[in-house]
């Protein structure tokens, strides 16, 4: 299967583009690099550099190379930017989305497989959260989501495509002998923050902050759901599987199910690295929710997803193993990961 993986050099494209490479199909990453990294794609997989607002570049792609389907990562994914600048957000999320899907729809490429988020079910109601929650977006980002999954509703209704929206709750963890893992350039996400804090924090002084420790939850800390970069990657390869044996559109929430509070990461944290973490506790943030926990019963059932890690100790090892070996990131290598 021909897959354009547009996104793919980013954190959970690059896993997903390894996986599609070791299983057998043909992975063609499309990516900007504007947050991505060329080090993170393994040197066979035929890598366009390039922009979703450039409507000639993705004429020529598609019009090169027959694609089966298209796995799309490439967004912008920090909620307090998105509050910051909405305009670039809606512009890159949605309006560059709709460029891509009118390129697939000229070239008759009707499979398209979206990364999605918790962050369309806003504030939850219920926990955990299964696919019938009400979508109540609290920010610009979660709204740009929501929006690209209501326009993929609307075509697939309109027979222009079949598509799989995947709403993951918090990707974390890397490859298990450290080669890969997680470099955004401005990291909002509570692992590699611990790991950074072990790391650094004994030189630097710099001290992870825990915002809000009153929350209802057992010890007062925000609790969410992790989920390995590796299980999610698995479940594109299904949801490719899927739609390719003729499955009707859907929308899946992919989690764990269960959930960990900051302060367990934390602690967890320092038994895995035998190391302490320096932190300091600091106010809520506005548009936090105290808990977010998947329930991925639906996906398992329709799709046969199941976690291979489904312990927050071991999301934890992966990650240590690549952050301890990589305290910059993919700042030192040339090449890609190598097997
Ligand atoms: N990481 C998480 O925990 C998480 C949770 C929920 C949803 N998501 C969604 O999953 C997707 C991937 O997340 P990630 O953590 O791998 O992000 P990432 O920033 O590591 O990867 C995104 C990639 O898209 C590329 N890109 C962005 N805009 C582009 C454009 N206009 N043209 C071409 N390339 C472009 C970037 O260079 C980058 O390589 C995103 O859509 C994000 O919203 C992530």
């Amino acid at each position: 299967m021909e897959i354009l993986v547009v996104g793919g050099a980013g954190y959970i494209g690059s896993f997903v583009s390894r996986m599609l490479l070791a299983e057998g199909y043909r992975p063609t990453v499309l990516d900007n690099l504007s947050l991505g990294h060329r080090a993170a794609l393994d040197p066979r997989i035929p890598l366009v550099t390039g922009d979703l607002a450039d409507g000639g570049l993705l004429q020529r792609l598609f019009s090169d190379r027959r694609f089966d389907a298209v796995m799309h990562f490439a967004a912008l994914a920090s909620v307090a930017e998105s509050v910051q600048a909405p305009l670039t957000y809606y512009r890159n999320n949605v309006a560059n989305t709709l460029n891509l899907l009118a390129a697939m729809k000229n070239a008759g490429v009707a499979r398209f497989i979206f990364s999605s988020s918790a962050a369309i079910f806003g504030t939850p109601e219920r926990i955990p959260i299964d696919e019938t929650h009400p979508a109540r977006p609290i920010n610009p980002y979660g709204r740009s989501k929501l929006m690209v999954e209501e326009i993929l509703r609307d075509a697939a209704a309109a027979g222009d495509l079949q598509s799989v929206a995947l709403r993951y709750f918090n990707a974390a963890g890397a490859s298990p002998d450290g080669r890969m893992g997680e470099d955004h350039r401005c990291e909002t996400h509570l692992i590699p923050l611990v790991l950074k804090a072990v790391l650094g924090g004994a030189k630097s002084g710099a001290r992870l902050k825990v915002f809000g420790t009153d929350y209802p939850t057992p010890d007062g800390t925000c609790v969410r759901d992790y989920i390995h970069v590796s299980d999610l990657a698995r479940a594109h390869l299904l949801a490719a599987d899927y739609l390719s044996a003729g499955g009707a559109s859907a929308a899946f929430n992919l989690g764990n199910g269960k959930g960990f509070s900051v302060m367990e990461v934390i602690r967890t944290a320092e038994k895995v690295t035998g190391r302490a973490v320096a932190f300091e506790t600091a106010d809520r943030r506005a548009g936090d929710p105290a808990v977010l926990v998947a329930a991925a019963d639906r996906i398992s059932r329709e799709l046969g997803w199941q976690p291979a890690y489904p312990t927050l100790e071991a999301i934890i090892e992966t990650a240590w193993k690549w952050h301890a070996s990589h305290p910059d990131g993919y700042a030192a290598s040339q090449t890609g990961p190598q097997d």
